[in-house]
Formats: structure tokens, C-alpha cells, sequence
């Protein structure tokens, strides 16, 4: 008579474990599917916009390199025309200061000329110099995202 109380633990016992394996397996395949799914979608980061307008080109005086530090560039005016240097040392990305004539880094030494060329140091190659234009409200457009070689000026 009191032989059906084990079945009915044992029946118990029976579902939950098999009410947890299908758990298990049903949580399973959503993960590996969802790692199939996450494969699918390439890794991309969208970066902001390198362009930025650097004011008006009377901002800058003649034969003057002014510093923004905002943007960490150095804008060169020599008469009527314009060039943007980058200022971030190319050895491990200090922010290189004028001296003299050229640009010193404080972080390891290295000593770059008023072009950008490396004088001495660590630093492995030239600052970048990039694009510059002027926007349509006449206003100088820096676009860091163009690299250009150190003869390229913007005439006005
Ligand atoms: S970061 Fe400029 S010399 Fe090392």
C-alpha cells in the first residue's frame, strides 16, 4: 500500500532532473547561437570626425605656429598660406612643445626641425602634417584624417 510513496519521489526527483537538463541544453544552444550571431556582425568602431574648424585664417599672425591644445596640432602661417602639423611625438604620442625652431618632445627627447623632420631622439619618423581648407564660412577646416606631405599648403 505504501509502496507508491518512493515511485512518487522518484518520479519527482526524475522530473526535475530532467526539467533541468532541458534547461541546461535549451540555455546552451541560446548561447551558441548567440555567439553565431555576434560572428556575423563585424567589429567596427566609428570614430568621431577628425575634421575641425580652426578659425579664421586673420586668427593667426604672420610667421607665427600656434599651438591648439584642444586638437594638439600646430597651425603654421607663413603669409598667405596655411599648413596644420600634427603634435603628437610619433615615438609614443607626447605632446611635442616648440623650441627654438623646431619641437622638442619632454617625454623622451626626441628633436624634430620646424618641418617635422626627426633631428635626434627615439622618434621613428616625421610629425604628420594634415590637410587643411578653408570652409565655406572662411574658416580654416583641419581634417585629421588626411595626412599630407609637408609641401602641401593651403594658399589664401
Ligand atoms: S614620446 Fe616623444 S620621444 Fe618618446
Amino acid at each position: 500500500m505504501n509502496d507508491s510513496a518512493p515511485d512518487k519521489v522518484t518520479s519527482r526527483r526524475g522530473f526535475f532532473q530532467l526539467a533541468f537538463g532541458w534547461l541546461a541544453a535549451i540555455f546552451a544552444a541560446t548561447a551558441s547561437a548567440a555567439g553565431a550571431v555576434r560572428f556575423l556582425v563585424p567589429n567596427v568602431l566609428f570614430e568621431p570626425d577628425q575634421r575641425f574648424k580652426a578659425g579664421k585664417p586673420d586668427d593667426y599672425l604672420d610667421g607665427a605656429v600656434t599651438f591648439l591644445d584642444d586638437e594638439r596640432v600646430f597651425i603654421v602661417r607663413k603669409g598667405n598660406t596655411f599648413r596644420c602639423l600634427s603634435a603628437i611625438c610619433t615615438h609614443l604620442g607626447c605632446t611635442v612643445n616648440r623650441a627654438g625652431q623646431g619641437f622638442h618632445c619632454p617625454c623622451h627627447g626626441s628633436v624634430f626641425d620646424d618641418q617635422g623632420v626627426v633631428k635626434s631622439g627615439p622618434a621613428p619618423r616625421p610629425l604628420d602634417w594634415f590637410s587643411v581648407s578653408l570652409s565655406k564660412d572662411n574658416r580654416l577646416l583641419v581634417d585629421k584624417g588626411r595626412r599630407v606631405t609637408d609641401d602641401k599648403y593651403l594658399v589664401i
